[in-house]
C-alpha cells in the first residue's frame, strides 16, 4: 500500500503550489497531479457541479492510478466535496481549508485577518467555519476575488490589469487593517507579489500549501502509508486541457520536476 502514489488535483495550475510543498517535504513519494484545465475556473460554478467534477477526478485517481491518499489541492473543491469524497472513497482524503485556517491563526498577532478565495469558497462559509473552530478571537474579513484565477492560468502574474483588479478587490481588507491574509485559493500564491504590493509590507500573506503537506506527512506516518525511501519519488502530471501549455507554464511554476504532462479526455 505504501508503494502507491499520492493523488492530487485542482482546477488547473493552482494545486502546483501544494505539489511543490509535498515534493519538498516528501521527496521519496510518488505523486500523480491532475489539473482540470479544460474546466477551470471552478470558482464561479455551483458547488454541486464542482462536487461532481471532484468525484469524477477522484474516481480516476483511485481506480486508474491506484493512489493511496487523495489531496484536494483546491479550496473550491474542498468546500464543495471534502465530506462526500471521504464518504465515497476508502483512501484518506486531505483538503486545504482546515490547514489554511490553522496557518492563518498561527500567523496573526492582532486577530484582524482576511481570507480571500473564489466565489464558491467564500460563499460556502467553509473558511468562516474553519477559522472559528480554530480560534474564537478572530475578526475575519472574507473576500471573494473573481477573476484572479484567470490571470494565473494565462501566466500573467504582475501586469497592470491584475494589479488594478487586486486593488479593487482587496480594498475592504486594506480598510480593515488586517495583519494577516490567507490566500484561500491555491492559485493565489503565484500572485503574492501583486497581492503583497496592494496590502503593504506589514501584512503577512499565508497559504495552505506547507500546512497541508505537513498534514499529509502526519497522516501517512500515523496510518503506515509513508514510504521508507527518502528520495527518488516520481511525479506524474495529467491535464484535461492543452498539454503544451500545461508543460510550459507548469514547469515555470513548479520547477524541473514537471518535464512532461499527459493529456486525458473525459468520456
Ligand atoms: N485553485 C482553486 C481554489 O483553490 C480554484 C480556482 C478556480 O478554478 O476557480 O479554489
Amino acid at each position: 500500500m505504501a508503494e502507491r502514489p499520492i493523488g492530487m488535483f485542482d482546477s488547473g495550475f493552482g494545486g502546483l503550489t501544494v505539489a511543490r510543498a509535498l515534493i519538498d517535504l516528501l521527496p521519496g513519494e510518488d505523486l500523480v497531479y491532475l489539473g482540470d484545465t479544460a474546466r477551470y475556473p471552478y470558482g464561479p460554478r455551483p458547488l454541486e457541479e464542482v462536487a461532481g467534477f471532484a468525484e469524477q477526478i477522484a474516481e480516476l485517481l483511485v481506480h486508474r492510478w491506484n493512489v493511496k491518499l487523495l489531496v484536494v489541492a483546491c479550496n473550491t473543491a474542498t468546500a464543495a466535496a471534502l465530506e462526500s469524497l471521504r464518504d465515497h472513497f476508502d483512501v484518506p482524503v486531505v483538503g486545504v481549508i482546515e490547514p489554511g485556517a490553522r496557518a492563518l491563526v498561527e500567523a496573526t498577532e492582532t486577530g484582524r485577518v482576511a481570507v480571500i478565495g473564489t466565489i464558491g469558497t467564500i460563499d460556502s462559509g467553509a473558511y468562516q467555519r474553519a477559522a472559528a473552530a480554530v480560534s474564537e478571537d478572530l475578526d475575519l474579513v472574507a473576500l471573494a476575488c473573481p477573476g484572479l484565477v484567470e490571470f494565473v492560468e494565462r501566466g500573467e502574474f504582475a501586469s497592470e490589469q491584475v494589479r488594478l483588479l487586486a486593488q479593487r478587490l482587496l480594498q475592504p481588507a486594506v480598510d480593515a487593517k488586517v495583519d494577516t491574509m490567507l490566500l484561500g485559493c491555491t492559485h493565489y500564491p503565484y500572485l503574492a507579489r501583486t497581492i503583497g504590493d496592494v496590502m503593504g509590507r506589514d501584512v503577512v500573506l499565508v497559504s495552505s500549501a506547507d500546512e497541508t503537506a505537513f498534514d499529509v506527512r502526519r497522516l501517512m506516518l500515523d496510518t503506515g502509508l509513508a514510504r521508507e525511501r527518502r528520495s527518488g519519488g516520481r511525479a506524474t502530471f495529467v491535464t484535461t486541457g492543452d498539454v503544451n501549455w500545461f508543460e510550459e507554464l507548469g514547469r515555470k511554476l513548479l520547477g524541473p520536476e514537471l518535464d512532461r504532462a499527459e493529456r486525458i479526455h473525459w468520456p
